[in-house]
């Protein structure tokens, strides 16, 4: 393994990390009947923002600085990908502080293992191409979510001048140069529109992006891509034109806080009739979903200009029904956990899950626990009960483990979830945030 550094402590920390990868392949989530969770939470910086923002650093040629990371499973294999690269990168886990040197990325082959493991991984095919005017990458496999295919990614590289080709399990992206167009994408599609302005932020000439995703992520981007020397503008209603420069500068960047596991809290003093709060959460990128928890007769006191959200729950919330959309709609990350919490609430909730196929697998697990759900296509009614009941469950995605251990929260008895990679991949010990709130939960490694 290049650690990239002689230090010890933080070869430490690195290989601290990887064995809690392989130590979680078996492990459990024991979760205990928790009513009235309540307390103060800080919040790690989002995943979905990290994730790219390494990427994107191929883009340069330098030391750049990353806080505020989450050591979570994505993350690390996300260091991995890029150390695969050749990049030099040390991982500061205990101060979530990543330093990555990228003058030595000489590859622009990414390992399959990594990028079967994880999707987001094709993230790295803008930045490849800007680079090095290639890009090898092994075909992503179909995902528990639904397809996920990558039609929008590979359509408009090729508008950007990018030549494809597959070589058996590789998809291979060849440019002579890359040209700036403007580009439409059919949906706003969050993955592509930051890989395609990654590397039209490198394409001289202008890059429009029109119905591009402006998901809170993706703004925390373009600030990094800004802050590297990048002229990116969004114009009204969904365009971003990207003025291409011809070198980009290492950058030092604070990761914006994870809505999701902001939205995660929330929902944990919700179904658990507790109360928390939440000083670094940002009220307005996650506007519909609060305004849900108020239909549900949840109280919110947020600070001002939006920062900082308490909840104190309700006894008796009300079932409210809501369709996921691109941001700012409700986000289909926090349709499963939101989900869960509907199963207590007195009434229907009919749930409209508009951006993924099938991303309902977490339905089945509450079912065991005792919820009334029914689907009919991309549409579920859940109808309140009065209990839930702890059962053995299986997490099929990040998402749906995060809505289990809620559910676990509330049930009567004992919850026992397996599927832990999930949750290690999208959270940082938020088992350990929830416990500190007084939830009864346990994560036990049953491998060493
Ligand atoms: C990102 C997030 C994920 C979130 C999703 C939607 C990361 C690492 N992941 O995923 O947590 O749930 O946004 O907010 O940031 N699509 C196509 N063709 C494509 C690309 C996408 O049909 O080439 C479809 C997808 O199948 C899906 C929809 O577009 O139905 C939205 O997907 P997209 O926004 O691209 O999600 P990701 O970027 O993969």
């Amino acid at each position: 393994m290049n650690t990239g550094s002689d230090n010890q402590s933080t070869t430490h920390y690195l290989m601290h990390n990887h064995a809690i990868i392989a130590q979680t392949s078996d492990a459990t989530l024991t979760v205990e009947q928790s009513l009235g969770l309540s307390g103060e939470s800080q919040l790690v910086g989002a995943k979905n923002a990290v994730l790219v923002i390494i990427a994107s650093l191929i883009l340069t040629e330098g030391i750049s600085v990353l806080t505020n990371v989450p050591c979570s499973d994505d993350v690390l294999q996300m260091i991995d990908l890029l150390r695969d690269l050749g990049a030099h990168i040390i991982f500061y886990a205990d101060k979530n502080t990543l330093e990555v040197d990228t003058r030595f990325i000489t590859s622009y082959k990414v390992n399959p293992i990594i990028m079967k493991k994880m999707r987001a991984s094709i993230l790295v095919m803008g930045p490849l191409l800007a680079r090095f005017s290639r890009a090898e990458i092994a075909l992503p496999g179909g995902c528990a979510i639904g397809d996920r295919p990558i039609d929008f990614h590979i359509k408009n590289f090729e508008k950007m001048n990018v030549d494809y080709t597959i070589d058996g399990d590789f998809l291979i992206g060849v440019t002579k140069k890359l040209k700036p167009t403007t580009l439409v994408l059919e949906y706003p599609s969050v993955g592509a529109t930051e890989n395609l302005m990654m590397a039209a932020a490198l394409t001289s000439g202008v890059t429009r992006i029109i119905n591009a995703a402006l998901e809170p992520e993706v703004l925390d981007l373009i600030t990094v891509l800004r802050l590297m020397g990048a002229h990116i503008e969004i114009l009204p209603p969904a365009t971003i034109e990207i003025h291409g420069v011809a070198a980009l500068l290492p950058v030092k960047h604070h990761v914006m806080h994870d809505r999701l596991e902001a939205g995660a809290l929330l929902l944990a003093a919700a179904v658990t009739g507790g109360m928390v709060s939440l000083p670094q959460a940002d009220a307005t990128l996650m506007e519909v979903f609060l305004l849900k928890l108020q239909e549900m007769g949840h109280s919110l006191l947020i600070g001002p200009a939006g920062k900082g959200i308490t909840l104190h729950a309700t006894k008796q919330p009300r079932a409210v029904s809501f369709a996921t959309g691109p941001y700012p709609g409700f986000p289909t990350d926090l349709q499963a956990s939101m989900m869960a919490v509907q199963c207590l609430a007195e009434g229907k909730s009919v749930i409209h899950e508009t951006v993924f196929e099938n991303r309902f697998l977490h339905v089945r697990e509450l079912q065991k626990m005792g919820a009334q759900i029914t689907v009919n296509g991309d549409r579920v009614v859940v109808t309140g009960v009065d209990a839930l009941y702890g059962a053995s469950v299986i997490a099929t995605d990040i998402r749906a483990s995060c809505a289990l251990v809620l559910a676990g929260l509330a049930a009567k008895g004992t919850t026992v979830m397996t599927g832990i990679h999930h949750w290690k991949r999208g959270y940082e010990s938020l088992e350990k945030k929830l416990a500190l709130l007084g939830a009864n939960i346990i994560l036990k490694k049953t491998t060493s």
